[in-house]
């Protein structure tokens, strides 16, 4: 089978290298002229001439990216299947779309209202009381297009930086962590789960994913189950799903957001479960049997951002593993990310540091639970 992917970064790449073992082949399409996927039939397509020759040569599609122009995937529909579909691309790349949705599921969201100039967003931050983020509704991400607002004051100035018509307002959550849930759904309506991940962020862009927790109540992991199985559900939806979530003191979640596709809070799969998040989104989309969600052991991701450091000295690292994706330095890049095991999380987060040590610039590794 064919498969063909609509974007061609790391997230493309590592869907290859998880679906060769199945005997897949990938036709990469990139719209920007920048693919680094570095693997498979890569077609640079910047003025959407090359559509038809792509489609000519897959059996079916996917996306590493939702932020696609939704007329071009219902285009795309009318001649391959998509999985997911452009219906939860239309949902997952816009914030009000996705709030409205969580609304409608009865999931937990932080307060918010959508305003569409800066007198507007300043009622909002006094309705809501500081501090706030404001974030735009379509096109963010890595904490792009957000501010954090601490006095409606500032209103004005955060609406010209953020310099976009629309905009989510939130209340700003006081969370404990900040944690993510990764379902799969097949084709025929089976759904799994992996143990959800805590996620540290520092300046807006993911640093560290661990999982499973140690000190995760069963009950929060059954209701982010539920939660993302309503999603699934309702989206009558195919492959990965991502859910990000804060919690709070007293252990109940509010979904941040979603994404419609596998996720880098997922890469500790990729060596810590028994099913990587890769393989199992193929699987989905192919209507194959889903792999086991279980993790093997505690893992940790870290990534590697702005500077590679030294690889070797990463791998000295007993049971670490360096999955690199072949693109050039600059501040702000994620670049590779090593995944880290350990049989307890006490090891484990030793090794973490250790880690974070030896990358130029990591943030020092904090986990909730230490
Ligand atoms: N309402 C909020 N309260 C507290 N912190 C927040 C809130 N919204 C966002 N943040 C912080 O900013 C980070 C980025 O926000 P968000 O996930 O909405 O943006 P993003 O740009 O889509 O990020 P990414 O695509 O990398 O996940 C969050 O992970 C969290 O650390
Ligand atoms: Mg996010």
């Amino acid at each position: 089978m064919n498969i063909g992917v609509l974007g061609a970064g790391q997230l493309g790449r590592m869907l290859a290298l998880a679906g060769y073992p199945l005997g897949n082949r990938f036709t990469f399409l990139d719209t920007t002229g920048n693919p680094s996927a570095g693997i498979g039939d890569v077609m640079v397509d910047t003025d959407q001439q090359h559509l038809t020759e792509f489609l000519s040569k897959v059996d079916l599609v996917t996306y590493e990216f939702e932020h696609l122009p939704v007329p071009l995937v219902q285009a795309i529909e009318e001649h391959k299947p998509v999985h997911p579909s452009s219906e939860a691309i239309r949902v997952c790349q816009n914030r009000a779309e996705e709030k409205a949705l969580f609304d409608r599921l009865a999931i937990p969201t932080p307060a918010y209202r959508l305003v569409e100039s800066a007198e507007a967003l300043e009622a909002a931050v006094r309705e809501l009381g500081t501090p706030v983020v404001a974030k735009s509704v379509t096109d963010g991400y890595d904490g792009k297009g957000q501010a954090v607002i601490k006095d409606p004051a500032n209103a004005a100035e955060a609406w010209r930086s953020i310099n976009h018509p629309r905009l989510i307002v939130e209340a700003f959550v006081d969370f404990v962590r900040e944690v993510s849930i990764i379902a799969v759904r097949g084709r025929d309506g089976q759904v799994v789960f992996y143990p959800m991940a805590e996620n540290l962020h520092v300046d807006g862009i993911l640093r560290y994913s661990l999982a499973p927790m140690p000190d995760l109540d069963a009950a929060v992991q059954q209701t982010a189950d539920e939660y993302i199985r309503a999603l699934l559900d309702e989206l009558d939806y195919v492959g990965v799903l991502t859910l990000e979530l804060f919690q709070a003191r007293d252990g109940s979640l509010l979904a941040n957001e979603m994404a419609p596709r596998v996720h880098n809070s997922g890469h500790w799969t990729m060596d810590g479960a028994v099913t990587s998040q890769f393989e199992n989104h193929l699987r989905a989309i192919q209507g194959l049997p889903l792999g086991d969600t279980a993790a093997r052991m505690p893992s940790c991701m870290v990534n590697v951002i702005g500077q590679e450091g030294e690889p070797a000295r990463l791998l000295e690292i007993e049971d670490a593993h360096l999955h690199r994706y072949g693109k050039g330095e600059r501040p702000g890049r994620k670049l590779a990310h090593v995944n880290l095991m350990a049989p307890t999380h006490e090891a484990l987060v030793e090794k973490v540091r250790a880690c974070a040590a030896l990358l130029p610039g990591a943030p020092a590794p904090r986990f909730s639970f230490e």
